[in-house]
This record gives structure tokens, sequence and C-alpha cells, in this order.
């Protein structure tokens, strides 16, 4: 069992990393919240259906009531829609401001999960247990919360820390391995802005992670390791005015890539995975990165399974109007998080940008 600090403007919290979590999931809650009577489950179908008898068992043996609401699965549900049918459920149910949500499932129940937290009676606390590698290592830890819009993704939404991030390493064995792979994308980018001990476990241990046997011991190591990463750099920077940035790296032509593929065909975390190579690419270009640092890279995103190159229908030019869409830019100018070499990454902002193109490759 590991156990992580995140301080927040919301009040600070606990990451608990904990193989076999979910079965004594009434004790935690019951630590968090003393004399606990009532809780509101925000999952889907998927998720719900491999692990909600569980956890409906062990809350019950704890004495604690469930409420159960589902959203329909998938990231095109990920609208207002969906949580104010979420918020229906709670509030036909009479709910109270004390009693708290616990949000079940992969990064899209979580970012809907903590908006409804949020807006339901003006707030009511929120746990995240979440079930996805990406929920995990990403987006339980740091409080964003929302919903897509049709002209963007994650364009509403708010801050809401939780009370308590809930990981359970056990869980992920449910979660299809293209899943899985995906979150490798995700985990090698703390690897590749953090301190060594990630990337050299990653270097010895990569092709483990993608293996159809799932390792626990190596999963639950690689949690907490990620899980710190983002912890800290939180902490530190919860709004996104600095370092909170780095955690861009991979995205702003990762994004780019899923916008010309409209979302489809590509998981998140391999798009992530060809955006570090991007960035690396032009990193090399303008001077930056130490030689080799696409070359190490590449290496390490092909052990993990994951694309090595653009897909040929996606040209420059069929990515620009997203890169210039991306979040970050400010005044036509995207800020690039480009790596140096392993473990140190920075923003340039001031950069001639024909340099752009380098980042598509085949
Ligand atoms: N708030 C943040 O800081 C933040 C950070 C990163 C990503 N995100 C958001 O997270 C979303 C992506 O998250 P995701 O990759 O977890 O996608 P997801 O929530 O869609 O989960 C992926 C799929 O796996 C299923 N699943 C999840 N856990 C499972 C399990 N244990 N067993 C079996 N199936 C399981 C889900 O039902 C879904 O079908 C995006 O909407 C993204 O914008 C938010
Ligand atoms: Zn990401």
């Amino acid at each position: 069992m590991r156990e992580l600090a995140v301080s927040s403007f919301g009040g600070d919290y606990r990451i608990v990393i904990a193989p076999g979590l979910t079965s004594t999931l009434g004790e935690r809650l019951f630590e968090i919240f003393p004399g606990l009577s009532r809780v509101g489950i925000v999952s889907n179908p998927v998720v719900w259906g491999f692990h909600g008898e569980e956890i409906l068992r062990t809350l019950s043996r704890s004495g604690i009531e469930s409420l159960v609401a589902l959203h329909p699965d998938g990231e095109p549900f990920k609208t207002m829609d969906s949580v104010l049918a979420l918020l229906d459920r709670f509030i036909e149910a009479r709910w109270e401001r004390r009693d708290p949500l616990l949000v079940v499932g992969g990064g899209v129940t979580g970012d809907m999960g903590g908006l409804a937290a949020a807006l339901l009676l003006r707030g009511v606390p929120l746990v995240h247990l979440p079930t996805s590698v990406v929920a995990q290592v990403d987006s339980a830890i740091g409080g964003k919360t929302g919903v897509d819009h049709p002209r963007g993704k994650n364009l509403i939404g708010v801050f809401n820390p939780p009370r308590a991030v809930l990981s359970d390493p056990e869980i992920l064995r449910t979660l299809p391995l293209s899943q899985r792979r995906a979150g490798v994308g995700e985990i090698l980018k703390y690897a590749l802005i953090g301190d060594g001990a990630l990337l050299n476990l990653l270097s010895e241990r990569i092709e483990e992670l993608v293996a159809d046997a799932f390792s626990s011991e190596l999963w639950e190591e690689v949690i907490g390791l990620s899980s710190a990463d983002k912890a800290g750099i939180v902490s530190r920077d919860e709004k996104e005015s600095g370092e909170r940035m780095l955690l861009n790296f991979g995205h702003t032509f990762g994004h780019a890539l899923e916008g010309a593929l409209g979302f489809s065909g590509m998981l998140h975390g391999e798009a992530v995975a060809l955006g570090m190579l991007s960035a690396a690419r032009i990193s090399e270009s303008l001077g930056i990165a130490a030689p080799d640092t696409f070359e190490g890279i590449r290496r390490l995103v092909a052990r993990a399974g994951l694309p090595v190159s653009w897909p040929g229908e996606i040209t420059f030019d069929r990515i620009v109007p997203y890169l210039l869409r991306d979040k970050k830019a400010r005044r036509g100018v995207v800020a690039l998080v480009l790596p140096e070499e392993p473990g140190r990454v920075r923003i340039v902002r001031d950069y001639d940008p024909d340099i752009l193109s380098r980042g598509v490759f085949s």
C-alpha cells in the first residue's frame, strides 16, 4: 500500500493506492467520513457490470446504504445532458449536502461525476475510485472536472478537488488490453518529465505492462510513481499557471491528431505517444534536445506496442487548425513542451512556426 498527499485550495487530500482496496471500501470511507450512512455512486454500465456487485456487498457489510446512478458509457456521452440526468437521480432521492458521491469509473465518469458533485446542492463531498489507468494516474488527481461541447472537448467544467482518491490496481485486471496499453502512453509521459525512477523501471519492464498476463506488483509500483508525479505537480500548481503545463507534454500534437481524426480510430494515450515523438523531433530540430532523444523515446513507445508513425492520411496541413485551437495557445502561438533530455522538459513559446511541420512524420 502507498499513500500520497495532495495539497489543494479545497483542502488537502490523500491518494491511497492498494491492491484489493475495493474489498475494504466501507472502512476506507468511514476513515474519511466518520458516521457515514449513505453514499451516492456514479458509474457506467460496463464498469458497474464488472465491479458493482462487490462494491455494493462491501458497502452493505459496513452498514452503508448506496444509491447508484449510471451514465451511458463512452466519450460521446460526456455531456451536460448526462450530468443533468445524474443530478435528477440524486435530487429525487432527496440528497443532503453531507452525503458524498463516490465516482467509480474511467476518466469520462470521473470528469462527469466530479462536475455533478460540484453542482449538486452547490457541492457535496467527492471521492474518486478510478478504474482505468488514465483515471488512476491522471484524471482522478488534480481536481479538473468537466464535459465536452460540440465545439471541443472539456470546454465546460470546474475545479472540484476530491476528498480522497482510492486507487485499486487490481481493478485494472478487467480493463481491455488496448486501454491498458494506451494508459502506458500517459505513463511514459510521467517517466519522461519526472525523476529517473519511473523511467528506469519502464526501461527494464515496459513489455510486462502490456502483456496479456496482469502483473499486480508491477502495476502497483507504476501507478504509485506516476500518481506521485501528478500529485507533486498539481500540489505546486493547481490552476495551471506554470509547472502544470508540463503535463501537456505530448498533448499539443496528440490533441491535434485526435481532432483531425474526429476522435475516433485512435485512443488518447496512443495519440499522446505520437505527440511526444513530435515534440522530440521538433526539439532536436531546434537544438534543444540532446541527440538521440527522439530515438530513445521511439524505442520505448515501440516496446509498449504503441504507434511510432503518423497515420498516412493525416498531413501537417490537416492538423494546423487543431493546433491553433489548443487551449494553451496565447494570441495564436502554441506553447510547446519540448524534451531536453530524459527527465527534463521545457516550455517554449518563441520559435519559428515553420518548425511545427517537423512534428508530423511517417
Ligand atoms: N480531469 C482530468 O484532469 C483528466 C485528465 C486526463 C483525462 N481526462 C478525461 O478522461 C477521459 C478518458 O479517460 P479513460 O481513458 O479512462 O476513458 P473512459 O472513461 O472512457 O474509459 C475507457 C473504457 O474503459 C472502460 N473501463 C474503465 N475502467 C474499466 C475496468 N476496470 N474494467 C473494464 N472496463 C473499464 C470504460 O467503461 C470505457 O469503455 C477523457 O474524457 C479525458 O478528457 C481528464
Ligand atoms: Zn492525456
